[in-house]
Parts: structure tokens; C-alpha cells; sequence
């Protein structure tokens, strides 16, 4: 026989409704480890009594009581995020975008400035040009790479926030963490960085020095195109601050989403491992084609911040970007391809390539593109779990195809 919640299980009446409902709400309680995270399918929480509830909800005790307030299978989600990356704490939110969205208005107000790095995921550079401008909050872009343009841009007035990507959104650049947070720690910013390119094995920005760290799971966290979620992680009161912008903007982790994260994390150091592998033959094969222009990918020893990405990452990761010169031959190349289909995300078993000016960076307009170092031939490759000889084979005959007069005539 198994337990069951029925503190409360008075009154249950006599009709056939009022029974049903009972019947069919009495939980069971398992006292016993289980081995997956239950998924908490439940919009509320039951206390004891008034007094009860009220601590409960204003946290002075331990539990739950209204699933956008807290559940628990997004709060284990978030535990388990703060613990990979060796924070005090975490939060899961129901996209990446909620959690960068929460994580910046936990921190600004009407009058603030952030200084950002240049390249940043499109609907970042929306949030921050459109919403948060809206709002009176100003934005000074840097290029991450130049330290002294981001201390002058710190200097030249108050700064609340630096924010920047570990492995940038789509130009693959990878950020000098130690070197911007202690740049913006001695001009008074709070540092908070979107590592989703790099994903905690990867990466731990937090013992970097940075103060927050936020990755869409929509990517390498999850890994398999089954849900969209987003987790930060830092100090505990930080995320306090966090989780009291959600209680009222209602951004949290929706229980099934959480548990396809949770189940995620379990295979993503084997993951990453094996995108790895294949993203770095692909970059060597692309390297040493006539058609590609340049490679960016961090496990190439060509690649920029080389010496800063063999300190900071664990390997290349699974994302590079090339540029094949034009637009057209971009797009060409794109829809040759027969083993990604045309769309736009990454991070995944299923490889992705994506034509940022068109797709995931459509915000930004010819100048700020050329700003941010997006040129109209780039292509932003995210490498699966595919056989690897089909992709080199596949990667081949579109750059061939791309070639050939006419191809998008
Ligand atoms: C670097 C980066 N950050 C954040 C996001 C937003 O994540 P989500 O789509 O889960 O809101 C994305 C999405 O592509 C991304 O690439």
C-alpha cells in the first residue's frame, strides 16, 4: 500500500464528484531515493495551516507552495546547475531569454548602464536595445577582445553590469574571463556571462571570478531539441534577487522542461566530448578549403584568443563559424547541405548550420553586423552526434555545390 499525502483528507463528501477528486489528488509520499527526479507536475503546494503557508511562502521555512514561486524539479535543476559550476546557488527559468532577461532586471533601474560585449546572441542585443533602452537603461558596446577598450568604457561613467558571452554568439570569439571580471569588479560592475556556447563542462565562469553565469538548457545542457529552459547561477543572495523578479514576471522552469535538463546533464560530458572530436575535424577540413575564407573554432591553434581558450576551456566545444565570402554563397552552401535540416538553434544531437545575418542575428542592423565582426558570408556550424565521415561527406559536396556557377541562379 503505498502513503499517501492525507493530512487534509476531511471532509472529502459523499458525491461522486467530491470523491473523484480526492481519490484523484491524493499524492503518494515516497520516502525512498528514486532514479530520476520526479517531475512535479503540480501548480500548488499544500501548507499545514494560515500560519503555515505564510512561512512557507515567504521562505523563513523550507518547502513549496505556487509552482511559479519555486517547484521542485526546477530547483533541483537549478541546484545541480549552481553545483557544476561551483556556486552557492541557481535558478531555472522557462528559456534562456527569461534567465538573462531576470538576471539583468535583477540588477538595473531607469538611469543604470551595462557595458556589453559587441557579439552577443541577437535577442540579447533586442532585450538590451529595445526593452531595456525602453526603460531607460543605456548600453555601451565593447569589443571583448580589447581590454582597453572595455576599462575605458567602464571609466568613462558609472557601470551596474558587464555582461559578455564565454564563446560569442556567432563570431566565436572567446572572452578573457578572468581578465573582464576583475576589469569590471575594480570599476564596481557586477559581471554576468552567457556561457551556453561552452556549457559548464566547458567552462565554470563562477570560479573564473565571475559573479553570475547563465546558459540557455535549451542547448548542450539538454542536448536533444526537446525543450527550451535557461538556469543562472551565482552567489546566494544574487539569486535571490533573481528569483523575486520571477515570483513577479513568472519566468520559471516548467516541471517537464526542468527534468529533460536534469536528464541531459547525466550524458553531457560524454556529449561534449564526442562533439568535440567531430567539430574539430570539421574545422580542419573547412580550414583547408579553397571556398572558406576564415575558421573560427577555439580548438584550432589559428583561432584568435587561442592561448585564452586552451586555459579557459576544457576543449574546442562543439560550435565553429567560417566565412564563405557572400551572402549567396552562405545561403547556397546552407541548403546543400542534406543532413541539418534549415533551421535555427544548436547544441544538440542533431547538427545545425545557420546563416546569423538572416536568422538568429536579424536584429541587428548592416553597421552594427559589420561592428560585431558578422560578415555576410558567415555560416555558424553546431556539430552533432551524426557519423562524422557522413558530415565531413556532407560539408564537402555543399561546399562544392556552393561553388558551382549558378547555384542559387
Ligand atoms: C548564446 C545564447 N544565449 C541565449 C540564448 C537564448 O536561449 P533560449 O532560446 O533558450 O531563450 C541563445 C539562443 O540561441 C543563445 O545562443
Amino acid at each position: 500500500m503505498p502513503h499517501h499525502d492525507d493530512e487534509h483528507d476531511g471532509g472529502a463528501g459523499r458525491g461522486f464528484g467530491s470523491r473523484a477528486i480526492k481519490a484523484a489528488t491524493r499524492t503518494p509520499r515516497v520516502e525512498q531515493g528514486s532514479a530520476a527526479v520526479p517531475i512535479y507536475q503540480s501548480a500548488t503546494f499544500h501548507a499545514l495551516d494560515v500560519d503555515d503557508y505564510a512561512e512557507l511562502i515567504s521562505f523563513r521555512k523550507p518547502g513549496y507552495t505556487y509552482a511559479r514561486i519555486e517547484n521542485p524539479t526546477a530547483s533541483a535543476l537549478a541546484e545541480a546547475f549552481a553545483e557544476l559550476h561551483g556556486a552557492e546557488a541557481g535558478f531555472a527559468f522557462g528559456s534562456g531569454m527569461a534567465a538573462i532577461h531576470a538576471t539583468i532586471l535583477s540588477l538595473v533601474r531607469a538611469g543604470d548602464r551595462i557595458v556589453s560585449t559587441r557579439a552577443v546572441y541577437g535577442s540579447t542585443r533586442g532585450l538590451l536595445d529595445t526593452v531595456f533602452a525602453r526603460l531607460g537603461v543605456a548600453v555601451t558596446y565593447v569589443d571583448a577582445t580589447d581590454h582597453d577598450a572595455v576599462a575605458a568604457a567602464l571609466a568613462a561613467a558609472p557601470t551596474r553590469l558587464l555582461y559578455a558571452e564565454t564563446i560569442a554568439n556567432p563570431t566565436i570569439v572567446v572572452a578573457d574571463l578572468v581578465r573582464l571580471a576583475e576589469l569590471g569588479h575594480r570599476h564596481g560592475a557586477v559581471v554576468a556571462v552567457d556561457n551556453t556556447f561552452a556549457s559548464p563542462y566547458l567552462c565554470q565562469p563562477h570560479s573564473l571570478g565571475v559573479d553570475l553565469v547563465i546558459e540557455s538548457a535549451t542547448k548542450w545542457l539538454s542536448g536533444h531539441s526537446d525543450v527550451i529552459a535557461g538556469v543562472v547561477a551565482g552567489r546566494r543572495e544574487d539569486i535571490e534577487a533573481i528569483r523575486a523578479v520571477s515570483i513577479d514576471t513568472g519566468g520559471i522552469a516548467a516541471p517537464f522542461s526542468a527534468f529533460l535538463v536534469l536528464r541531459g546533464l547525466q550524458t553531457l560530458h560524454v556529449r561534449m566530448d564526442r562533439h568535440g572530436q567531430s567539430a574539430l575535424t570539421l574545422a580542419r577540413q573547412l580550414e583547408s578549403a579553397a571556398a572558406v575564407r576564415s575558421v573560427a573554432y577555439p580548438g584550432l591553434p589559428s583561432h584568435p584568443q587561442a592561448t585564452v581558450a586552451q586555459r579557459q576551456l576544457r576543449s574546442g566545444g562543439g560550435i565553429m563559424a567560417f566565412d564563405l565570402g557572400t551572402r549567396t554563397a552562405a545561403a547556397a552552401f546552407i541548403d546543400a547541405l542534406r543532413i541539418p535540416p534549415v533551421t535555427a538553434t544548436l547544441g544538440s544531437v542533431v547538427t545545425y548550420a545557420v546563416h546569423p545575418p538572416t536568422a538568429t542575428h536579424r536584429q541587428l542592423d548592416e553597421e552594427q553586423l559589420r561592428a560585431a565582426g558578422i560578415p555576410p558570408g558567415l555560416v555558424r556550424l553546431s556539430v552533432g552526434l551524426e557519423d562524422v565521415d557522413d558530415l565531413v561527406a556532407d560539408v564537402d559536396q555543399a561546399l562544392t555545390q556552393s561553388l558551382a556557377p549558378g547555384a542559387r541562379a
